[in-house]
């Protein structure tokens, strides 16, 4: 096990001896791949110099550290190093962790200038995770923190030149190319954008003009309206450049203005592709909320969506959390120890160990029907029908066949005094808003390519290959989806169902 692992191995571990005294600040530790990174960091690299997270306040808690200890300490991440080592992670917490209540999105961070620039000064590295990963985001909203906010983060090299950036972007940053995706700057799949003589795309105007696009609908709606157009806004423009959703669209943007910014400085972007349940650290299994493959699996398992458009010989690619920290702290130990130079890192698994979308729904099929009595979170009960994916033509059919004789049936029982709409309506209405929001990434025609990551982990040594391995190889899918990932989002992401439907029918029976 990887623990016992990190005892034997720290003694020639290139990896711990680079990042030994470095001080590393963090964005994004609220979230899922943020807290992983920071547990890792802290149960395998305890000689690192200080670990530093920026943390906004929220309605809660406005004080970072306040936020710190409610929120992130108390995850179940830190289980497993909270019981095999609580001193070390207490010390850490006391000696090396460092809160600071910041906004990533304003300039200086909203610390000041004096204050930024001490920080600056401090540091040796940056990891900025955080983003708004929603696909469908308001344009505005999208746009300063996937986008702009990373003018921030240059910024803070600016000023300390021998920092280390290490952006976490999103192998999906692709859009609409298709084919074989190497770990290199994405050309726009749709409309041309002008290139430079460097390799990035030179996305000042197009910015400029999305910010105008955005301030002529301000100067026109307002409240939930306003909002509503930003969402189509930023889907148009995504579409209209060659990227399925507003999500993608800004993070590719937010990668042009860090590559320009950064020239000739340490920059190294990571790309994950769609990240899912810990394969082995810091537990098995391990997962916070409900992700993309995730929303569908939750709707098949309470019977909502049991058909969806896919094509079953394309291949999916989910990469388990574990293996995307490791990358990370793979990379920002070569950041730090031979700066000056732009990389790209694809964490992913298509192209070393690829499922496609028929193998993946069979042996979530197979799990679901020998064993969703095991998954009581999950299932209520065991699922009727099996899931099916069909090409988009033959889904948009029978949806839009469907459609019809049920709006008409909910129409006349509506008017017969029915309270609420016909369920198999209310399930049309789901599959279809989660087909519009996924569909794209159920039918893929591209393989992302992490030859530059595999290289990289060989270069690192075989000591560092099993303390930090970022390999797909690795996964068994049929055991990866069916024991760990089910369980994992049994466990961890979703709440017992019991006090769900209590609260149901306390609900239905006020209402009545
Ligand atoms: N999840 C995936 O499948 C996936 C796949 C590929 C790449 N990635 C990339 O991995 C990174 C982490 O993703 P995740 O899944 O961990 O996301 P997550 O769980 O949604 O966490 C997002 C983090 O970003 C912060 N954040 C969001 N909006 C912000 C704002 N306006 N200002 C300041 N902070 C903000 C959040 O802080 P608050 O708690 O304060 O909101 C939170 O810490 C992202 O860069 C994402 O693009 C994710």
């Amino acid at each position: 096990m990887a623990s016992e692992q990190t005892v034997a191995g720290t003694a020639t571990s290139q990896v711990l001896k680079r990042l030994k005294g470095k001080r590393v600040l963090i964005t994004g530790t609220t979230g899922f791949l943020g807290k992983v990174v920071l547990e890792k960091l802290i149960r395998a690299v305890p000689e690192i110099g200080g670990v530093y997270l920026l943390i906004r306040g929220n309605r809660k808690f406005s004080d970072a550290r306040n936020r710190f200890l409610e929120e992130i300490a108390t995850s179940s991440v830190f289980d497993r190093v909270r019981e095999s080592d609580p001193e070390l992670f207490e010390s850490f917490l006391t000696e090396k962790l460092h809160c600071i209540t910041g906004e990533v999105t304003e300039p200086a961070f909203g610390l000041g200038q004096d204050a930024f620039q001490k920080l600056a000064g401090d540091l040796d590295a940056v990891i900025n995770s955080a983003a708004s990963v929603n696909f469908q985001e308001a344009l505005d909203q999208a746009l300063t923190i996937n986008t702009l906010c990373l003018d921030n983060i240059a910024e803070l090299a600016r000023l300390n030149a021998g920092l280390a950036v290490l952006q976490v972007s999103t192998c999906y940053v692709n859009g609409m190319n298709s084919g074989q995706v190497a770990e290199a700057i994405i050309k726009p799949a749709r409309k041309s954008i002008p290139q430079s003589e460097q390799g990035y795309y030179k996305v000042e105007a197009l910015i400029a003009d999305l910010q105008s696009k955005i301030e002529s609908e301000r100067s026109r709606y307002d409240g939930k309206a306003l909002e509503k157009r930003l969402v189509e806004l930023g889907l148009r423009e995504a579409r209209r450049y060659g990227w399925s959703d507003t999500y993608t669209f800004t993070k590719w943007l937010g990668e042009q203005l860090l590559l320009k910014a950064l020239q000739g400085r340490s920059l190294t972007i990571v790309r994950p592709s769609i990240i899912e349940s810990a394969l082995e650290e810091p537990d098995s299994g391990w997962i916070e909320g409900v992700k993309v493959a995730d929303a569908i699996i939750l709707a098949y398992a309470r019977e909502k969506v049991s058909l969806f458009p896919g094509n079953r010989a394309g291949v999916i690619d989910v990469i388990p959390v574990d293996l995307v920290a490791n990358a990370i702290i793979l990379a920002l130990s070569e950041a730090v120890a031979e700066p000056q130079a732009q990389r790209i890192y694809q964490c992913s698994s298509g192209s070393s160990n690829p499922i496609t979308i028929g193998e993946f729904i069979d042996h979530l099929m197979a799990e679901a029907k020998a064993n969703y009595a095991a998954y009581d979170h999950l299932f209520y009960r065991k699922p009727s029908k099996p899931f099916v994916a069909v090409n988009r033509t033959v889904f948009d059919l029978v949806v839009s066949g469907a459609r019809l004789p049920l709006s008409f049936t909910n129409g006349v029982l509506r008017r017969l005094g029915s309270r609420s709409d016909l369920k198999w309506l209310r399930n049309l209405e789901t599959t279809q808003s989660l087909a519009t929001i996924f569909g794209f990434y159920t039918a893929p025609d591209y393989i992302f390519c992490n030859d530059q990551l595999l290289a990289l982990a060989k270069r690192s040594g075989e000591v560092d290959q099993s303390l930090f391995p970022v390999d797909a190889r690795a996964i068994d899918w049929e055991l990866y989806l069916r024991k760990i990932h089910l369980a994992g989002l049994n466990r961890y992401a979703l709440k017992p169902r019991k006090a769900k439907r209590v609260k149901t029918r306390q609900h239905t029976r006020r209402a009545a």
